[in-house]
């Protein structure tokens, strides 16, 4: 079976075609960049997605020598996301869907980062961080259900780099420019904000403006900011662990990009015995692919929902694992 998959849930509309047999055939996608000093206005993402989605498919099918009559199968991203962006994903796999008549399947978009990243990276039953720009959750699965154990209590880690970045003048993502000027930092301290098994950013990132105001130079801030932010993420990582009993640790999302966050997870796990491993950045990202792998794997174990809607509030716990 092929699937397409399509991913709207913010900044990218992606398209990746999958096979049960020869895993992603082809991946595409067009990212918005907002305007710089800007964060990501939904409307104008939304129109971005109205603009580029058939480019975006049709390299999709390019790439994997098809055409819309060997898609036995359209998933897309439900949730959680921003509406505008969700709607135009359902907007096209309805058209794609009823035009050419292909079954059409909801996709949680959390489930599609571990999905391709398990797939990715080799693993078979990770204690999985996923950070990206809206998330931050620790998640493993437990009877047949993607548990969170441990998660933000306001922003998602990535927002609050980039919030950071905007107000001290970096350019949207900030991530990758704060890894780069935390390497010539030194400690400063700032709040370390773990409430029982979930973490909070945007105290932190008050704390670092303060000090940034008040003169503190900005790769202190950084290497700071990195140092205390993944502290957590770790220690919450590494219990959730130690709960679960498992051996296998993944780092996904855009925020798995950045190298310290990589190296302390691994510290850690090597001083459990456990096996850590990051997914490549071409699928730790948003992507089509991810949507497609899910969709396929819900679909062939009859996990087939009626409800063709977005949801955009939609938990990484509500789907049931029945593949
Ligand atoms: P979501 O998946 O929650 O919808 P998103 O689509 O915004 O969020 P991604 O594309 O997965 O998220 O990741 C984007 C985020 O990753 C941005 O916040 C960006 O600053 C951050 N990021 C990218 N590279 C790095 C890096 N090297 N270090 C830290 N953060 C990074
Ligand atoms: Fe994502």
């Amino acid at each position: 079976m092929i699937c397409l998959g399509i991913e709207a849930t913010a900044h990218t509309f992606g398209v990746g075609i999958v096979s049960d047999k020869g895993g992603v055939l082809a991946d595409a996608r067009d990212v918005f960049r907002p305007k710089a000093g800007w964060g990501l206005i939904p409307i104008e993402v939304a129109s971005h997605h109205k603009e580029v989605w058939q480019d975006v498919l049709n390299s999709a099918l390019e790439r994997a020598k098809l055409s819309l009559k060997d898609i036995g199968l359209i998933a897309f991203s439900q949730g959680p996301g921003l509406p505008p962006c969700l709607k135009v994903g359902l907007e096209v796999a309805k058209k794609l869907s009823s035009e050419n008549k292909i079954p059409i399947i909801p996709v949680n978009h959390c489930i599609g980062h571990i999905e391709i990243g398990k797939l990715q990276a080799g693993l078979e039953d990770p204690v999985t961080l996923y950070v990206s720009g809206g998330n931050t959750q620790v998640i493993s699965l437990i009877d047949d259900y993607y548990r969170v154990f441990g998660e933000t209590q306001d922003i998602g880690i990535g927002n609050a780099l980039d919030k950071f970045g905007r107000e001290t003048g970096l350019d949207f993502p900030a991530g990758p420019k704060i890894e780069s000027l935390a390497k010539k930092g030194k400690y400063i301290e700032l709040p370390y904000v773990v409430k029982g098994m979930d973490l909070s950013f945007s105290g932190i990132v008050t704390e670092a403006l303060r000090k940034s105001k008040n003169g503190i130079p900005l790769e202190d801030l950084c290497f700071s900011l990195q140092e205390t932010m993944f502290a957590m993420l770790t220690e919450v990582t590494e219990r959730a662990l130690a709960h679960v009993g498992k051996n296998e640790v993944m780092l996904t999302g855009g925020v798995a990009a950045n190298h310290r966050l990589g190296e302390m997870l691994d510290v850690m796990c090597r001083e459990r015995g456990a096996r850590f491993r990051c997914v490549q950045k071409e699928y730790s990202g948003d992507n089509g692919s991810m949507i497609g792998l899910v969709g396929m794997l819900m679909y062939k174990s009859g996990n087939i929902p009626k409800d063709i809607d977005i949801k955009p509030r939609q938990r990484t716990d509500d789907v049931e694992v029945t593949w």
